[in-house]
């Protein structure tokens, strides 16, 4: 009997997990430079959490959440995202008091949603997200989009698109959400059933109703930015003249109001424009989120961040057809003829390894020649021979790969010779 993985689910294989790896060392430094600090919550949360914070009207919550009982009979989600649980985890854990505001996170780790599987679209997936609490400046909107934009190109990504949008405040919101009520209204029995649902929980949801997309009533429903009082049109000022003092561009696109309920004021989404990414362009999404904190039981607090997966950037990275880089490389391999020098090259192994180097060895006795084309296949740069002959003398045979000089050192200089080596770059 053979098993396979779960549909929409993927093995991550040696050769492949580097760019995995690379991806997210470089997240992991960018955070650092901007100040943002890891934090890691658990992978299931009660699911109330994610009902109240991700919102009851919404596709994931309705839809596409993984929830089940444990022993206890409690109710369980994995994580659909990360918001909801970083904003419960600042919560619990007081990070309000802190004196130092706003506090600053990122989490990189797998969410979960049951949706249909397709290219850029996984139940499994990994976002990379960060998240700045305690702060209502538009500024820090710019930093955290200017975050997202700067990891994107660091890597090496150049077709790329910011979509902004403002959802307004609670006020602007409400004026919105009645003027959408009296546009659909006329025409909801020729809308889906989610979305004849939508018009009394989230009227705002329906326009982002991916079955009445084509429907005429979409195109001219009435735009948010007609409803934004004037605190939310200076906000909105605001974080646009940050984004170009910063010199990014934007384009700004009113129907834009993102699958997630906690959301006002500032939304973007960072789109790939690569020919062949792919029929889903979204590499990231975020926003602010101010009141979602309240919703999950803390102070008045206000928030904004975005999350990306890394599968999506990996879905980029090809469509560029851009390189990382990551192959990998031994600086030794350790080749050993005959009983004796085989037990004395463990010893020289440990010594190789506990001096910083990467080296491997043959575990299959095979034949010198055998051994030089695993040596060649790893990538490795020096190939060490020791055979029992060279072992009497006290010596090793050292060949550089790379221009196919040898030379005999003496065992107990080879760390020395391959560490000055590799320095010297020769
Ligand atoms: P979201 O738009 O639901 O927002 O997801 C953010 C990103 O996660 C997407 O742009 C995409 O890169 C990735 N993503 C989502 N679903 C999938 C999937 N099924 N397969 C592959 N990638 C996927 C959020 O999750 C918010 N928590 C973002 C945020 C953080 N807002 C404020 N702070």
């Amino acid at each position: 009997m053979s098993f396979q993985i779960p549909r929409g689910t993927q093995d991550i294989m040696p050769g492949e997990v580097e760019k995995w790896q690379k991806i997210e060392e470089k997240a992991k430094e960018l955070c650092k430079k901007y100040n943002y600090h890891e934090i890691r919550t658990p992978i299931f949360e009660y699911t109330e959490l994610f009902q109240r914070g991700v919102g009851d009207s919404t596709d994931i919550v309705q839809k596409e959440m993984y929830t089940f009982k444990d022993r206890g009979d409690r109710s369980l989600t994995l994580r659909p995202e990360g918001t909801a649980s970083t904003v419960r985890a600042y919560v619990q854990n007081k990070l309000f008091g802190d004196p130092q505001q706003p506090t600053k996170l990122y989490y990189i780790g797998p969410m979960f949603r049951y949706e249909r599987p397709q290219k850029g679209r996984t139940r499994q997936f990994v976002q990379f997200g960060i998240e700045a609490l305690g702060s209502n400046d538009p500024a820090i909107d710019a930093e955290v989009i200017a975050l997202a934009m700067q990891l994107y190109q660091e890597l090496g990504l150049k077709h790329l698109r910011l979509v902004i949008n403002s959802l307004g405040d609670q006020e602007s919101r409400q004026a919105h959400r009645n003027a959408l009520v009296e546009h659909f209204q006329p025409v909801i029995n020729e809308l889906c059933s989610d979305c004849q649902n939508r018009i009394h929980t989230n009227p705002l949801r329906i326009l982002d109703c991916k079955k009445d997309r084509e429907h005429e009533s979409m195109n001219t429903a009435p735009s948010i930015l007609e409803f934004l009082n004037e605190e939310s049109q200076v906000f909105f000022e605001n974080v646009k003249s940050y984004l170009e003092e910063m010199g990014i561009d934007y384009v700004i696109d009113p129907t834009l109001v993102r699958g997630l309920d906690y959301y006002n004021h500032t939304a973007f989404e960072i789109m790939s424009e690569a020919p062949g990414f792919g029929a889903i362009t979204t590499l990231s999404g975020g926003g602010r989120y101010n009141g979602l904190v309240e919703d999950v039981g803390g102070p008045e607090t206000p928030g904004i961040g975005f999350a990306m997966s890394l599968e999506r950037i990996l879905l980029a990275l090809e469509a560029e057809q851009v390189d990382l880089h990551v192959q990998a490389e031994l600086d030794c391999y350790l080749i050993s003829l005959g009983e004796h020098s085989k037990k004395r090259s463990m010893s020289l192994l440990n010594e190789l390894r506990n001096a910083g180097l990467t080296v491997d060895r043959d575990y299959l006795d095979k034949k010198m020649k055998a051994q030089f084309k695993a040596a060649d296949r790893l990538n490795a740069r020096y190939v060490l021979v020791l055979g029992d002959d060279e072992l009497d003398k006290g010596v090793i045979n050292i060949k550089d790969m790379q221009d196919g000089s040898q030379v005999e050192v003496a065992i107990d200089e080879t760390t020395s010779y391959v560490l000055k080596h590799l320095e010297g770059g020769s």
